[in-house]
């Protein structure tokens, strides 16, 4: 478990190990954009202001992901304890 923050909502939540980053968000009420779910279409592409994702996704390029400042949070989990979303 990891906890995630959408800095522009006020909103951490914890995310448990059988649900996605997107679905604690939306249900907490933050404003997201959703399609394939699966890593592939890039819609739910993310700035990330703070911690390390774990890269699960298909769509950002090795290059990106070694960069660490993008995730898709349909996806993609969490290597530090907090990941601070631009949301
Ligand atoms: S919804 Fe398609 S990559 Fe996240």
């Amino acid at each position: 478990m990891f906890k995630v923050r959408a800095a522009r909502s006020g909103i951490e939540r914890d995310v448990p190990a059988d649900r996605s980053i997107a679905a604690v968000l939306l249900e907490a009420g933050v404003a997201l954009e959703l399609s394939c779910e699966q890593g592939v279409c890039g819609t739910c592409l993310t700035d990330v202001i703070e911690g390390t994702p774990e890269h699960r996704d298909m769509y950002l390029s090795d290059e990106e992901k070694l960069a660490n400042k993008q995730m898709l949070v349909c996806c993609s989990r969490s290597r530090s304890a907090l990941l601070v979303l631009d949301l």
